[in-house]
């Protein structure tokens, strides 16, 4: 049975107090739920005061990006040792507006999930069509292809340690959700692709659904067989709301 994993990803927003009010109210307002782990992905900045305040919680805390390198002359870049420093659990990686504002790769995005892997944070891969690429008939071949980048780099056996997250680019941030079964249908096919080379790896992989996720339909979505849980933009910003999808797993 695979636990559910609600993630937020806070991207660029708010200051040093609203990232610690957003905390507390998260902590305060938890009623620990078996079925599921919780964890907020903030701005690197931020790492530092949320290590100290969910320390002995189960709030995890991670990173919205790490760097495709170890060390050394990489300006603006931050390494998975660091990001290890502040008991980062997980790293998104290939997020689609790293992809799409930043310049991400599929090669940079191979490195940066290996990178991460090296000091035990767990990558959490980003894939996903656009809207053009959907309607043009090609979901399927961009995220199998943006999976298969990583499996040639990294090996199957690294997806045991990793987590994807399928986010269609046209629901992020948009308010429009893919439909139940539409995500279904996606999340099951990067399931039979990892299962294609490796069953075990496939039966325990956390597929997580990102795209206008919220407390009014997270709940359909995560009743899905192959959804194992959601990577949420803006409702994360609002504890409540976010604390409303964490305990309707
Ligand atoms: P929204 O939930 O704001 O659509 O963002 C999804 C996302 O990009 C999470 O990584």
């Amino acid at each position: 049975m695979r636990q559910s994993l609600i993630m937020g990803n806070w991207k660029m927003n708010g200051s040093r107090e609203s990232a610690k009010s957003l905390s507390s109210a998260i902590l305060a307002g938890l009623v620990e739920n078996e079925n599921a782990t919780i964890a907020v992905c903030v701005p690197y900045v931020y790492l530092s005061d949320l290590q100290a305040l969910t320390a002995n919680s189960p709030v995890e805390i991670g990173a919205q990006n790490v760097a495709d390198q170890a060390s050394g002359a990489y300006t603006g870049e931050i390494s998975s040792s660091m990001l290890q420093e502040f008991d980062c659990k997980y790293a998104l990686v290939g997020h689609s507006e790293r992809r799409s504002y930043y310049g991400d790769t599929d090669a940079s995005v191979a490195a940066r999930f290996c990178e991460a892997q090296k000091n035990g944070v767990i990558p959490v891969l980003c894939i996903g069509e656009t809207l053009a690429e959907r309607e043009q008939g090609d979901t399927f071949n961009v995220v199998n292809t943006q999976l298969d980048a990583v499996i040639a780099v990294a090996g199957i056996a690294a997806l045991a340690n990793a987590v994807i997250a399928y986010e269609p680019v046209w629901a992020i941030g948009t308010g429009v959700t893919a439909s139940d079964d539409q995500a279904q249908e996606v999340h099951k096919a990067i399931r039979a692709r990892i299962a294609s080379k490796d069953q075990a790896i496939a039966d325990n992989m956390q597929i997580l659904y990102g795209g206008s996720m919220k407390a009014a339909n997270a709940k359909g979505l995560l009743s899905m067989p192959d959804i194992d849980g959601g990577l949420i933009g803006g409702a994360s910003l609002d504890a409540e709301s976010f604390l409303a999808i964490y305990h309707s797993v």
